[in-house]
């Protein structure tokens, strides 16, 4: 596993901004719809309607588009994030249109175990914050009807300059009394190769694999726009408000950035590598 542990007292938790997260809605739901297509049909137990857990919901977007694929299912997104879940509940929480409903609630994937059993259990650009995460598979799976399915997609991009020049410059002299690893996202992820093994070892027909998606974005500075929704949040949260220095930050930052990424004449392009995993229970 490729993991970077802080030097320093381990930060909490980030602070996320759903308002922000959400600005680039379309690149970021484009890897859950390709998900979705992967997704075998789930198994019809007892003529029950599918019962689904979304792990590290977020903001619920592509939480409820589970509900377009099985209609009548009753579908929880955990969350760790107080601001996440209250923009979930107010947007979707409630009966869906084919007569499933939709709920959310407060958990860490690091502990979490079904408490009950799952048809589906997913989670979207989130495992990648959860350490050790590979060490749940095991109840995750076994928390599965048979013929149930874990499916997964996590991002595989943090060797590229938008990731490494931000662990450059929290490390820097001038930043890394404050910031030491902070900025050195805690990347919990396996290589595809290993997902697929794990997973086949726990019995599992597996389908693991990767994309990069040559994102096109517009606007000034879209990177930094994209990052300040997600690499960015552990940064932002151990600047703790003070704003003279989150603009120096900023500022440093999207000057590199600028240089890493220059506008084109169709807009800024942002490769992105994910990694994904289908597994199915037999
Ligand atoms: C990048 S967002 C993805 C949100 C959503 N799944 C999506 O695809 O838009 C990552 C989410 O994972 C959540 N998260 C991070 N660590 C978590 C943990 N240990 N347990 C539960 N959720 C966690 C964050 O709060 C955040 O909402």
């Amino acid at each position: 596993m490729h993991s970077d542990s802080s030097s320093t007292t381990p930060p909490g938790p980030p602070v996320w901004d759903p308002q922000q997260y959400l600005r680039h809605a379309g690149h970021r739901t484009r890897p859950f719809l390709d998900l979705l297509t992967r997704i075998p049909d789930l198994p019809t137990t007892g003529g029950l309607s599918p019962r689904i857990a979304d792990l590290g919901c977020g903001p619920g977007n592509v939480t409820v588009r589970l509900a377009d694929r099985w209609p009548d299912a009753r579908i929880t997104g955990f969350d760790l994030s107080p601001q996440m879940l209250a923009q979930a509940d107010k947007d979707y929480a409630g009966t869906t249109a084919g007569g499933g409903w939709l709920d959310f609630q407060v958990a860490d994937a690091a502990h979490w175990t079904p408490g009950e059993p799952f048809d589906l259990i997913v989670s979207n650009a989130a495992l990648q914050w959860v350490p050790n995460h590979p060490e749940s598979f095991p109840a995750w799976i076994d928390g599965l009807t048979p013929g149930g399915t874990l499916a997964f997609q996590v991002p595989g991009n943090f060797t590229s300059p938008s990731h490494a020049i931000l662990a450059d410059l929290c490390a820097s002299p001038r930043w890394r009394g404050r910031l030491g690893d902070h900025g050195r996202r805690y990347v919990h992820i396996l290589d595809t190769a290993d997902y697929l093994t794990r997973l086949a070892d726990l019995g599992c027909e597996t389908d693991a694999w990767e994309t990069v998606y040559c994102q096109l974005l517009t606007g000034p500075d879209p990177v930094l726009d994209w990052v300040k929704g997600t690499a960015l949040r552990p940064v932002l949260t151990a600047l703790d408000g003070d704003h003279e220095a989150i603009d120096a930050l900023l500022a440093e930052y999207r000057d590199r950035l600028r240089e890493a990424y220059p506008p084109g004449p169709h807009g800024t392009v942002f490769p992105f590598r994910r990694i994904f995993a289908v597994a199915r229970k037999k």
